[in-house]
């Protein structure tokens, strides 16, 4: 784990293995002309003959300085609109960096920055130096990487700054647990292993939980949730936790996370193809738990109640049919189409639960639908809800977190399509419009509370390696949550 500090040391006198500089486009010497000293004019040379221009993701590594750090990463920030943006997408990548150097420690050195600032290099630095290494064997020592350990952020500003250092730690930390209980295999991160670690969670920060496993949901009469549960041994878990920072009447903000731990499809099965990446079908769970980790650490002036709706969807003897009807804990019949459209399953169940915590807004975050991935891509995270403002302060927290949305529609024309000849509604649409259709099915069960659906089918992972993130899970929507509660705190 990266732990990040301030120091008011002079950069050109730090001895450090590695000093990153992040620089604008077309750099100038300013705040860096005693680096340039040490490097007997080495940077002043560089930018002239235009070895390096400062645009985005570039990167220059220069080594022989005669003191001070021993060695210097440059990277570019193009032309910066957004420093706090810029300086996190820098930090993350010198992290990146640092870890494949095998350095162990780095500094980092970007001129004056505000506490805002320090939050958003700090946030960088602990997702640039992210891994999952735990289900590796150790490499004999000569080959053996040291591990990116110390990440000194220089400043002059250093009490100030401490504020940033601390909230980007917090949020860092969150996104990071996040990340390590997507990337963990379903045969280790198992619904009792997610109500573990909220047990955790709440126990380390004074929280409240409540775990309903299979009996309790039963006594709920929550059938539609224990209808994907019932194809798997595996005891479902529904966890419940409760973060109480605001005025002790103050209704919460509801943050509710789709956990399945492996979606097979259960008897309507999925192709064998890339099935593997179904064990990141826990992403919307993972945030849940991440963003309390957070607020455990930053202790904001706000209530909030998390609710996970853990399980794994498989085919069995036991396990739902096409065609069967189930009835969900609102009492609404369900006609299920298709087994493999189970998240929806699982959280209509939750959205008529959490009616007890009388919530003030609701956003729920779920891998819900390939449609939204052919709809946005993975840029995009597909946002749907019943309030107009709600849509727009989600909007905003998720672009302040660097996690962009977009809206799309919901429309009762396309209500037509999870029509059911024998029940109240069908659990799949078909292919048109998919992403919108499972948002229509949610809605059905909303009562009483204005909501957010996040369908982060596309963006909570990347199949591919990415400038900044590995291949793997990429924490969204854990800093949309965050930021939102944030917005919301007192
Ligand atoms: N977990 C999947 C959605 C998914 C697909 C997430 C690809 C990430 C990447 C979900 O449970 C699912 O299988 N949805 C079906 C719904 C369909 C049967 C109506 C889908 O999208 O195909
Ligand atoms: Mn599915
Ligand atoms: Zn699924």
């Amino acid at each position: 784990m990266l732990s990040v500090a301030i120091n008011s040391a002079n950069p050109a006198e730090i001895g450090t293995a590695l000093l990153v500089v992040a620089l604008p486009e077309n750099p100038t010497l300013a705040g860096i002309a005693a680096l340039d000293n040490a490097s007997q004019g080495a940077l002043t040379r560089m930018i002239e003959m235009k070895d390096f221009r400062g645009s985005r993701d570039e990167s220059l590594h220069l080594t022989g300085f005669a003191k001070g750090p021993r060695r210097l990463l440059l990277i570019g920030m193009g032309l910066v609109t957004d420093r706090r943006a810029a300086f996190k997408r820098a930090a993350t990548l010198a992290a990146r960096t640092a870890q494949r150097l095998g350095v162990g420690e780095m500094a980092w050195y970007s001129g004056q920055i505000t506490p805002e600032e320090t939050e958003s290099i700090t946030i960088g630095l602990i997702a640039g130096a992210w891994e999952y290494a735990d289900l590796k064997s150790q490499l004999p020592e000569a080959e053996r990487k040291k591990p990116l350990e110390q990440a000194t952020i220089l400043t002059s500003n250093t009490d100030d700054s401490r504020r940033g250092l601390a909230s980007g730690k917090a949020i860092g930390d969150g996104q990071s647990l996040a990340r390590r209980l997507a990337m963990m295999p379903g045969n280790l991160c198992t619904p009792e292993l997610l109500a573990q670690t909220a047990a955790d969670i709440a126990r380390l920060y004074g929280m409240g939980i409540t775990v309903l496993g299979r009996r309790e949901m039963e006594a709920e009469k929550m059938g539609s949730f224990l209808a994907v549960a019932q194809g798997t041994p595996q005891d479902p878990k529904l966890i419940v936790l409760e973060y109480k920072g605001g005025k002790p009447a103050g209704k919460p903000v509801v943050l509710v996370g789709k956990g399945l731990c492996f979606d097979s499809g259960g008897i309507s099965i999925k192709p064998a193809q890339s099935m593997e990446y179904m064990k990141f079908d826990m992403c919307g769970a993972a945030a849940v738990l991440g963003t309390f980790e957070t607020l455990g650490q930053m202790k904001l002036d706000v209530n909030v109640v998390g609710v996970i709706g853990a399980t794994t969807n498989m085919p069995s003897g036991t396990a739902m049919n096409p065609g069967d009807v189930i009835r969900s804990h609102l009492g609404k019949s369900i006609e299920v189409i298709n087994t493999d459209a189970e998240g929806r399953l699982v959280l209509v169940d939750l959205l008529s639960y959490i009616r007890r915590y009388d919530p003030e807004v609701v956003i729920d975050a779920a891998t819900l639908t390939g449609a939204c991935v052919i709809a946005l891509g993975h840029s995009a995270t597909g946002v749907f809800s019943n309030d107009e403002a709600l849509i727009a302060e989600v909007l905003s927290a998720g672009k302040r977190a660097g996690e962009p949305g977009w809206p799309l529609p919901m429309w009762d024309e396309y209500k037509e399509l999870i029509k059911s000849d024998v029940a109240d509604v069908k659990n799949s649409g078909g292919r048109p419009a998919g992403a919108v259709t499972a948002a229509l099915f949610l809605r059905e069960f909303v009562q009483g509370y204005p909501w957010v659906h996040l369908d982060i089918a596309g963006t909570a992972y990347s199949e591919t390696d990415l400038v900044t993130i590995p291949k793997g899970p990429t924490g969204v929507p854990t800093g949309t949550f965050i930021e939102f509660v944030r917005g919301r705190a007192r």
